[in-house]
């Protein structure tokens, strides 16, 4: 494992547990060319595989005909104008107006360990755990130098992969392309995945054959978005859950990116992901940096599933910081979806009481404690306590909260300004908007320009004076909009490009002073639902409320998707009321427990007016909650049976680290009539082991419960669903 070099045959060869991914240096101009990314190989002699040899494409013989050689290369970084007319990785503009970039290999360097990333979010690891190699390029008609840099895990499939770009010249040039990765292959009969949605149905996973041309997913809200994820795999036409090989690629970025692949006339496939260039155009001035965000690429021979627990390894090991990273959170009720708008203290502490008589162990309250917000057209940047409806005060109220025995929680929307708010009758400059030009709102809210530093400054004052005065353990932060009209009153003509991408480093700044600052603190990220749920954010706060739709079995098709790449203990969801307020259906109490229990748990309703029946499940959901969820929070996860794909049933399973437990998780969604049981087979259980079922008094191999199965009963209605708890069995 880790990163090698062999000289006489200018290879890089760089290996994680079970996989391989080569690096050819060729030519006397240095080309760095793309070998192989696959299941681990023991040889390293394998340039034969860029083709260099193969007529009209020899680079250096080939005067009369270079262009086939670029455009046929398997580039690690391909630039934008040389000849190769697929996607590139990198493009300027240069004083005189040009836009081509060509770079050559210089030098290169091997190292324990991985840099942190300035200002930006990315995977770490310690000297024991990861290998990094820098590998340095450059341009000398541009005097630009680049460093792309790689890094492996020892214990996991997955390549880490950004670009350090500097301008090493006199004259001031503009970026205008910078992505993160490049993986240039042969066609494998490839299906692309990816997941797409809209508001209350994020992340629907969408599977579809690779063809000639390009499939492109992107961004241009200023975040991911709902609509498209920074995330797609390449599967094998044959590939499914649990066999062949897939590519998993993923951007650790919260702002505007584009993915996707491209298959050209030789049916080479070309993955590529990086920032949007639209709209990105970075002034680069004598011996400034620009340094790209990280992008994750994983390889599974094991099917998606493989790919997903590389993944959820990953990101639980190596991207998330919180204190609760490994820790169970307190089983929270979000007075959202129980109030909206209309609550004060009183209702507060009734609902709190209820609450702690239940079990739950912390109250948060939502939108609507500050300024003059009583709906959603006022109030935001007014970040004081309207101490009409929080009578008392908020430690009164944090106060009343912790006696109850509950932590205390709180939402913020700190990057936003309703333009009926004193903040904005004092700083209408500081909404972002283009000069002579009245800003679009979207619900009725302005963007602040959190690339101004003063801004930055004043909203992180507010939030930290409340934080301070008063008991609040936990920070929902919230953003309700997509940007536009992209304008700051801040930056010069040649900087307003820049505006997308300072935007988010502004955020990153501000969430890390943030959990700096208050480091007990449990930080929810959230963006009207699942709007920001990407790798960046997770760096900053180790849950994000997952949809605003919180339908049980909607639900189902949103967790399938989202835990297709993110573990379960980062998944924001609760049990709310029906009929559900985004889809009007009524489910069972104990479904909607189920489904939230593959997420962080919690309630979202108004625990003072449900009936007393389902106030009696929940002691009995949180039982459940406490009693499973270290296991839900860091076992492998198998996906059994997918309701966006049958249409009828869910079920997934979670099995510990050592084999020795294992819970399943159903749904049925629609019963039949003259049905009979269901046959499921699990997944990841010691084949050798004997296991007891919750289900069941009998003792079974787990080569019996994984190849011949168990039957489910069809449960008696629609939406019913159930846990089987399996363990060892040592006798
Ligand atoms: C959108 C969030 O997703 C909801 O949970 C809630 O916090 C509202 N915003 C409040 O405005």
């Amino acid at each position: 494992m880790g990163i090698t070099y062999y000289n006489q045959e200018r290879v890089l060869k760089l290996d994680t547990r079970s996989a391989s991914y080569l690096i050819g240096i060729v030519d006397e101009e240095n080309f760095v060319g793309h070998i192989y990314f696959g299941k681990k190989i023991d040889d390293f002699d394998l340039q034969y595989l860029l083709r260099i040899k193969e007529a009209p494409f020899v680079p250096s013989k080939n005067n009369g005909d270079r262009l086939s050689f670029y455009d046929s290369f398997p580039w690690e970084f391909p630039t934008h104008g040389i000849g190769d007319f697929r996607e590139a990785c990198m493009a300027v503009e240069t004083n005189l107006g040009h836009s081509a970039v060509k770079l050559g290999y210089v030098s290169h360097k091997i190292y324990k360990g991985k840099p942190k990333l300035k200002g930006l979010p990315a995977t770490f690891g310690s000297e024991e755990e990861c290998t990094t190699l820098e590998l340095l390029c450059i341009d000398d008609a541009l005097e630009f130098e680049v460093t792309l840099i790689y890094t492996v895990f020892e214990d996991i499939d997955a390549v880490v992969r950004s670009a350090l770009i500097k301008n090493a010249g006199d004259k001031v040039c503009y970026l205008t392309k910078a992505l993160s990765l490049c993986l240039d292959m042969d066609d494998k009969a490839f299906d692309m995945i990816s997941l797409h949605g809209s508001w209350g149905r994020e992340r629907h996973i969408q599977r579809q054959a690779v063809g000639y041309g390009k499939k492109v997913i992107s961004s241009l809200r200023g975040e991911p978005g709902h609509q498209d994820h920074p995330f797609f795999a390449l599967a094998g036409k044959n590939s499914t859950q649990d066999t062949g090989e897939v590519y998993g690629f993923h951007f650790v970025y919260s702002g505007n990116f584009m993915a996707g692949v491209e298959k050209n006339q030789f049916d080479n496939i070309r993955a590529i992901m990086g920032i949007n260039p639209c709209d990105f155009k970075w002034k680069m001035e004598k011996d400034s940096y620009f340094q790209t965000p990280e992008a994750v690429l994983v390889y599974s021979c094991d099917g998606i599933g493989g790919m997903t627990r590389q993944f959820h390894d990953l990101y639980r090991k190596h991207l998330i910081r919180s204190i609760y990273k490994d820790k169970k959170r307190p089983v929270l009720m979000n007075n959202w979806e129980a109030t909206y708008f209309e609550f004060d203290t009183d209702k507060l502490l009734s609902i709190a009481k209820e609450a702690a008589k239940a079990g739950m162990e912390m109250l948060v309250m939502d939108d609507g404690w500050f300024g003059n917000r009583n709906s959603d057209d006022c109030a935001l940047g007014d970040w004081t306590v309207n101490e009409k409806k929080i009578k008392g005060g908020l430690k009164y109220l944090a106060d009343e909260v912790n006696k109850l025995g509950l932590k205390f929680g709180i939402w913020f929307e700190p990057e936003m300004i309703s333009p009926d708010s004193d903040l904005y009758r004092r700083h209408p400059e500081w909404a972002i908007a283009i000069t002579g030009r009245t800003a679009g709102l979207a619900r009725n809210q302005y963007v602040l320009d959190i690339t101004r530093k003063e801004v930055r400054d004043y909203v992180y004052e507010q939030i930290s004076s409340i934080l301070k005065s008063a008991d609040i353990e936990y920070v929902k932060w919230d953003m309700n909009r997509p940007l536009c009209d992209m304008g700051s009153g801040a930056l010069p003509a040649d900087r307003q490009g820049e505006m997308y991408h300072r935007y988010v480093l502004g955020l990153y700044e501000l969430q890390e002073r943030l959990i700096n600052d208050f480091p007990y603190l449990l930080l929810e990220n959230c963006s009207g639902g699942g709007a920001r749920f990407d790798p960046g954010m997770l760096y900053y706060s180790p849950q994000i409320w997952c949809s605003d739709d919180t339908d049980a079995i909607e639900r189902l098709v949103i967790q399938e998707g989202t835990a297709m790449v993110y573990p379960l203990s980062v998944m924001g969801a609760h049990v709310s009321d029906c009929p559900n307020h985004s889809a009007g259906r009524i489910t069972p109490f104990e479904t909607r427990g189920y489904v939230a229990m593959a997420g962080t748990f919690g309630y979202e309703l108004d625990i003072t007016k449900i009936s007393e029946e389902e106030k009696q499940m929940i002691p009995e959901q949180i039982a459940l909650y406490h009693k499973y969820h270290d296991l839900i929070r860091t076992g492998d996860y198998y996906r059994i049976a997918s309701y966006s794909e049958n249409h009828a049933f869910d079920c997934w399973q979670i099995v510990s680290k050592d084999k020795g437990e294992s819970l399943i998780t159903y749904v049925q969604v629609l019963n039949r009539a003259n049905c009979r049981s269901r046959q499921i087979c699990l997944k990841g259980l010691s084949p050798d082991k004997k296991y007891k079922l919750s289900t069941s008094e009998k003792v079974y191999f787990g080569s019996t419960l994984m190849y011949a199965g168990i039957l489910i009963n069809n449960p008696w209605g629609d939406f019913k669903g159930g846990l089987i708890h399996i363990t060892e069995s040592i006798s």
